[in-house]
């Protein structure tokens, strides 16, 4: 039996922007999913899955090897997960030369589940990381992240980026711009507050309206290209520890990314509260829609402000994660 981990994420800088080239800085943070593998000796897969939400509910779920439930899933996401965890096997076992391998596997999550914090990735880094140790593999960080890339792009119809995968394989900052990933090195500690609203934003249909705005007006490209120009400052801005500047180009982010129409009513208001409790930036992370922000703070005052937040369901601090994936003793 091998219990595995690995951190969520935020996007400190230039999610959309990361679609048409542009760089993006995600950040591994210190919420983690543990994926737990044990062999077992028939060739069967069997996941459940406990507090995949915040809301702490278990489900039991079970599936055979084709990855079709002997039960019904009533929560969609749940499914989802176990689609996620049935490719990661599938890596492991082609990583080992074991097809014939059966798991049986456990989830607990404190990553909020489709909310801009990359839970899909960190449960599919540590799945294959466990079950890959339990046959007796240990594969490098940079393998799992392009294994973990090619379950997310599998399950997700080719809809996917490195971002999430890299990051929550290497931990730390990352810098993202097409298939170049690297990690920052000598990145200060970076105080985030989380914000989550309960929802979820529609990831495909938010890319595509950007796409669309793209397109039809060179102003909507222009903001894309700012994106960028943001991004680019941010690096210096990390480089030089400067968390003052960091969070004025967070709020500047936020700004273009309300331009192109992906942040919502609730994550404005977040956004907003963080800012008023002197914040020193704040604005939405990942696809948008709902979900989440992210807002620099090394004060309670964020965390407090946005627990009176109408629309705030949760808020957390979640610093840096400098470790990305390792075994739990
Ligand atoms: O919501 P997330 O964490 O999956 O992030 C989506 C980020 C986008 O840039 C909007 C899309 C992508 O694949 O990079």
């Amino acid at each position: 039996m091998v219990t595995s981990s690995a951190p969520g994420k935020v996007y400190l800088f230039g999610e959309h922007a990361v679609v048409y080239g542009e760089p993006a800085v995600p950040c591994a943070i210190e919420r983690r999913a543990s994926v737990t593998a044990t062999r077992r000796d028939d060739e069967a897969l069997r996941v459940d899955a406990g507090d995949l939400t915040l809301d702490g509910f278990t489900v039991e779920y079970s599936g055979g090897t084709d990855g079709r439930p002997d039960v019904d899933v009533e929560q969609p996401l749940l499914e989802a997960a176990m689609g996620y965890v049935n490719e990661a096997v599938e890596q492991a076992r082609d990583a080992t030369g074991r097809p014939e391998a059966g798991f049986d596997v456990h989830i607990d999550s404190a990553i909020p589940l489709g909310a801009g914090l990359g839970s899909s990735a960190a449960v599919v880094v540590a799945a294959i990381d466990a079950a890959t140790r339990e046959l007796g593999v240990t594969l490098d960080s940079e393998e799992i992240a392009d294994r973990a890339y090619q379950v997310e792009h599998a399950v997700q119809d080719g809809e996917a980026s490195r971002a999430d995968t890299f990051c929550s394989a290497m931990g730390g900052a990352v810098r993202v711009e097409g298939d170049d990933c690297r990690r920052l090195e000598a990145v200060p500690n970076l105080p985030f507050v989380i914000g989550y609203d309960g929802g979820s934003g529609d990831t495909g249909a938010l890319v595509s309206g950007v796409r669309g705005l793209r397109a039809e007006y060179d102003f909507a490209a222009d903001t894309v290209e700012a994106i960028g120009d943001v991004v680019r400052r941010g690096e210096d801005a990390l480089a030089a520890a400067d968390l003052d500047e960091l969070g004025r180009l967070m709020d500047f982010n936020h700004g273009l990314l309300s331009a192109l129409g992906v942040s919502s009513r609730s994550l404005d208001a977040m956004v907003w509260a963080a800012r008023d409790a002197d914040a020193r930036g704040a604005k939405l992370t990942g696809a948008g829609g709902g979900g989440c922000i992210v807002a620099l703070d090394d004060t309670d005052g964020t965390e407090t402000a946005l627990r009176y937040t109408p629309g705030c369901e949760d808020a957390f601090r979640a610093e840096l994660d400098t470790e990305g994936v390792r075994v739990e003793e």
